[in-house]
Order: structure tokens, then C-alpha cells, then sequence
């Protein structure tokens, strides 16, 4: 099945870069959200990306216009009736994703395949939502969307090969790499690695062990990442951090080695989130 036209459910930070990159390789797509100024917004920070790419040489005048134009910007989810396949990225609200489903269920014609943006919820769960549980899947992409170079692919427990296969394909025409995530479990793959190499960073800093700037240090020199954990904490938000340790925790039988460090707690009650403040860990 080719997707020539793509509907993308929410236009906010993921949905607008999702957005981008199917239109940077030729498919229509329509973007929906609740409120015109959030449509608005999205395509702002497209164009945004596309002019920073023009400066660049990475792309013509011509060629910026041609991507812009191949997506419109509704909020009228009518607009989505014959889209080939949606991905789904409104906020990690599980209710709020269930009655979404239920609409596009509705809306799209039964091949449609629906997917979904969650960054940590039961893709089965959503797509009980549906009469089309087969249809359904995660396509788990990370931020900034035409940068990060992954998407997981995750199976619902009823999701098909056949889903998979075009989610896959669709995904790598994005030029994106692809891994499958063959069962339904809480942070696929790369958030439930992530979070234990977090949670022992933290850890070593209330042991007095290494300081922050050394943990970082030593992570990148001596595992060769190209970002420390604080670095990372502090770039994608100290909360998002703590949320994720949070549904670990409460998903995978409340083992230890998911208990939110002490410190961590701390910093969110201070408020100091990183990406914003500037503040450092202490
Ligand atoms: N931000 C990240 O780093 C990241 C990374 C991977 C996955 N995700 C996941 O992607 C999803 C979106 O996250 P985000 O960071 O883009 O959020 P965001 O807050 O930037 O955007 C969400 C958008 O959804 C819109 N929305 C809410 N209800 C809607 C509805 N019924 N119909 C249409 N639009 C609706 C909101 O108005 C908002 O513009 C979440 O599930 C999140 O967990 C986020």
C-alpha cells in the first residue's frame, strides 16, 4: 500500500515535525489540532526549520514552498476522511488518545492504519478504542522529529504483519531507521534503557561519587554518547524524567531499580525542570 496522504493528529512539538518530514518526501498531508492558533503554531516552526534549512544550502526557495504546500493545516477532523494512514501525537493522555481513535475509527476508511505517538502508553489499550485493533500500531518517533534519526515500531497485541511492514516502510521512506518492538511493554525499547543509566547517574551524584559535569564526562569519553544523562535530563525536561521513572515504576511490578532517586524528587519540587531554568543540579 502506498501513502501518498498522510493525516498527523495534533500539530504541536512532534506532530509538526511529523508533519515536516512526510511532506519533505512527497506525501500530502493534513495536520489537525482543536484550535486554529495551534495549527498555526505548528506550521510556524515547519516553515521555521525549512528557512534555517534554505541559509544552510540544504534546500531551495522552490523546493521549502513545495514541502509547505503539500500541508494543510485544519481543525476540522473531517478533513482526515481520506488520508491513507494517520499518525497520532495529541498530549500522553490516555483517555484523551482513546476518544481520539474512537473519531478517526469512525472517519477513515476500514484500511486505514492508525498509529500512535505515545511515548509510554498501551498501544493495546488504544487500540481497544477501535473496531480495528489490527490496524494499529506505534510509531514512536523522537524530538526534534526531522533530526533523531529512530522510530520504534511497536506491536499492540493485536496489531498485524502487514501493519507493521507499511508503518515500517513509510517510516524508512522518511529516511528514518526503524526497530520493531515485538511486544506491547512499558518504554519499548530506548526509554526503558534510558531510564535505569539516569536513575544510577543521580544516584552516584547524592553518593558523592562523581559530580555531575564528570558523570557527563564520563559518559561521553568513555561510552562514546554524544550526550551526558544530566545533559540529556536537562535538555528534554527534569519532569519528563520523573514521569517516566514514575510509570516504570508503577507498570514493571514496582521493582527497586525504578524507585525515583531522592534528588530527582527534589528537583521537581523545586521547580527547577533544566530546559528552562538554567539552574543547575546540585
Ligand atoms: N516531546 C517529546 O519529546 C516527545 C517524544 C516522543 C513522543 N512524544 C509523544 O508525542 C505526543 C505529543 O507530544 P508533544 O510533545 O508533541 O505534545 P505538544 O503538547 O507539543 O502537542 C500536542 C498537541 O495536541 C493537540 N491536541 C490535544 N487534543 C487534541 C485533539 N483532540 N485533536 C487534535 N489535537 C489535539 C494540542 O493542542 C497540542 O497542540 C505525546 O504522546 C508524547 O508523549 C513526545
Amino acid at each position: 500500500m502506498d501513502i501518498k496522504k498522510l493525516g498527523v493528529v495534533g500539530a504541536g512539538t512532534m506532530g509538526n515535525g511529523i508533519a515536516q518530514v512526510a511532506a519533505q518526501v512527497g506525501c500530502e498531508v493534513v495536520m489537525t489540532d482543536i484550535e486554529m492558533r495551534f495549527v498555526e503554531g505548528g506550521m510556524k516552526k515547519i516553515e521555521g526549520f525549512l528557512s534555517k534549512s534554505v541559509e544552510k544550502g540544504k534546500l531551495d526557495d522552490k523546493e521549502k514552498d513545495a514541502v509547505l504546500g503539500r500541508i494543510k493545516g485544519t481543525v476540522d477532523m473531517a478533513d482526515l476522511k481520506d488520508v491513507d494512514l494517520v499518525v497520532e501525537a495529541v498530549l500522553e493522555d490516555l483517555d484523551l488518545k482513546k476518544g481520539v481513535f474512537k473519531e478517526l475509527d469512525e472517519m477513515c476508511r476500514t484500511e486505514v492504519i492508525l498509529a500512535t505517538n505515545t511515548s509510554s502508553m498501551s498501544i493495546t489499550e488504544i487500540a481497544a478504542s477501535t473496531k480495528r485493533p489490527d490496524k494499529v500500531c506505534g510509531m514512536h518517533f523522537f524530538n526534534p522529529v526531522p533530526l533523531m534519526r529512530l522510530v520504534e515500531i511497536i506491536r499492540g497485541y493485536g496489531t498485524s504483519d502487514e501493519t507493521i511492514r507499511i508503518t515500517t516502510e513509510l517510516a524508512q521512506r522518511m529516511g528514518k531507521t526503524t526497530v520493531e518492538v515485538k511486544k506491547d511493554s512499558p518504554g519499548f525499547i530506548v526509554n526503558r534503557i534510558m531510564m535505569p543509566h539516569f536513575i544510577e547517574a543521580i544516584r552516584m551524584v547524592e553518593e558523592g561519587i562523581a559530580s555531575v559535569e564528570d558523570i557527563d564526562n564520563a559518559v561521553k569519553n568513555g561510552l562514546n554518547y554524544p550526550i551526558g544523562p544530566f545533559e540529556l535530563m536537562d535538555l528534554t525536561g527534569i519532569d519528563i524524567a520523573y514521569n517516566v521513572a514514575e510509570y516504570l515504576y508503577k507498570e514493571l511490578n514496582k521493582e527497586n531499580k525504578w524507585v525515583s532517586p531522592n534528588l530527582l524528587k527534589t528537583m521537581i519540587r523545586s521547580g527547577n525542570l533544566g530546559r528552562k531554568t538554567g539552574k543547575g543540579w546540585y
